[in-house]
């Protein structure tokens, strides 16, 4: 019995499915919040001394490209196990987003993100999949359930204005999810590759260490060919004057390491 439900999820994970409206699906990690869906705006970055990199943000670290008419943006990674970052071991749930987005975090009225939330809660580790289509919250995946070690793919296109298409692809086995989404206005000009802390009650609670999480095959593309995206944008994490995480960018791959 058990084999025969497994058996039927599995199938509709590989299964194109259109997204009903996100109002009737349930937000996922309800004791964690992305900053970005929580109010509406993500959170203040300290600009580097005279240089413009790196930035430092108390919840968001990665590479972010600012371009216009920005209309597809992927990259693959793999899915890092969590452990207890200091005295973590207080916090009742704490956790890192690794988010793949178009417009994740300037444009006022939209943006669309794809990503897996990892969660610690009361010591066990979790792995969802989510999509967030702003000004909506997240939305989790159904059926594609997650591991760490699992090597996933996102894939983000715009459709048209108010609307953007997630392939979330399983490499092991490429099976696929394709969810068409409708979102606020896109401003089209904001590529991302980024990990977030989540925000539990208005706090922000200790980062996980997630040793290290490495975006390869990073491309981003405009409706007339890629974008170079070297001059992308580095943000650090540093919380309590402490800086979390040590972000490097090759031309097709950004690494994010907990330090
Ligand atoms: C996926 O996760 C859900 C919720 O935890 C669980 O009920 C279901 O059995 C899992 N499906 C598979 C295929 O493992
Ligand atoms: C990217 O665009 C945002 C929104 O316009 C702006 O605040 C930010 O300073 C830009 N970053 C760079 C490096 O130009
Ligand atoms: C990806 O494929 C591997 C290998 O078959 C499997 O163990 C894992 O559960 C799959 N993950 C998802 C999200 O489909
Ligand atoms: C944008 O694309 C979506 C999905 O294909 C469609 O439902 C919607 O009508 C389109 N909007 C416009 C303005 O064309
Ligand atoms: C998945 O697709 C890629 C690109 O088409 C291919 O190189 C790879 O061998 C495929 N992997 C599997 C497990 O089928
Ligand atoms: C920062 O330090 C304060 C005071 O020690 C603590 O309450 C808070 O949880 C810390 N924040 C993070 C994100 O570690
Ligand atoms: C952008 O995505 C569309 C739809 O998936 C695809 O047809 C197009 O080739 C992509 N463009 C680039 C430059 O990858
Ligand atoms: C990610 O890249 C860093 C170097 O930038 C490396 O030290 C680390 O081992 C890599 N992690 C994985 C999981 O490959």
């Amino acid at each position: 019995m058990h084999f025969i439900i497994s058996f039927v999820l599995a199938l509709a994970a590989t299964t194109v499915v259109s997204m009903p409206s996100p109002k009737t699906r349930p937000e996922i990690a309800p004791t964690l919040h992305l900053i970005r869906s929580a109010d509406g705006s993500h959170m203040l970055t300290r600009q580097a001394d005279s240089s413009s990199q790196p930035s430092f943000s108390p919840n968001v670290a990665g590479a972010i490209l600012n371009a216009t008419a920005v209309t597809n943006v992927s990259a693959s990674f793999t899915i890092s196990p969590l452990s207890v970052f200091g005295d973590g071991n207080e916090a009742d749930a704490f956790g890192v987003a690794i988010i793949v987005g178009i417009d994740a975090l300037y444009c006022p009225n939209a943006g669309a993100m794809a990503g897996i939330e990892s969660i610690v809660e009361n010591g066990e580790a979790s792995y969802s999949a989510f999509i967030t289509a702003f000004p909506q919250g997240p939305v989790a995946v159904p059926g594609f359930n997650l591991s760490a070690g699992d090597n996933i793919a996102i894939s983000i296109t715009v459709t048209n204005a108010t609307s953007a298409t997630v392939v979330l692809t399983n490499e092991s086995t490429n099976q696929t999810v394709t969810e068409v989404t409708p979102t606020g206005t896109l401003c089209m000009q904001e590529a991302d590759w980024i990990i977030e802390d989540m925000e539990s009650d208005g706090s922000l609670p200790p980062l996980a260490d997630f040793s290290s999480v490495n975006f390869t095959d990073v491309s981003a593309a405009t409706s007339s060919g890629p974008l170079d995206i070297t001059g992308a944008t580095i943000f650090n994490m540093e919380q309590n004057n402490t800086v979390l995480t040590s972000v490097s960018a090759l031309p097709s791959e950004i690494d994010i390491v907990f330090v």
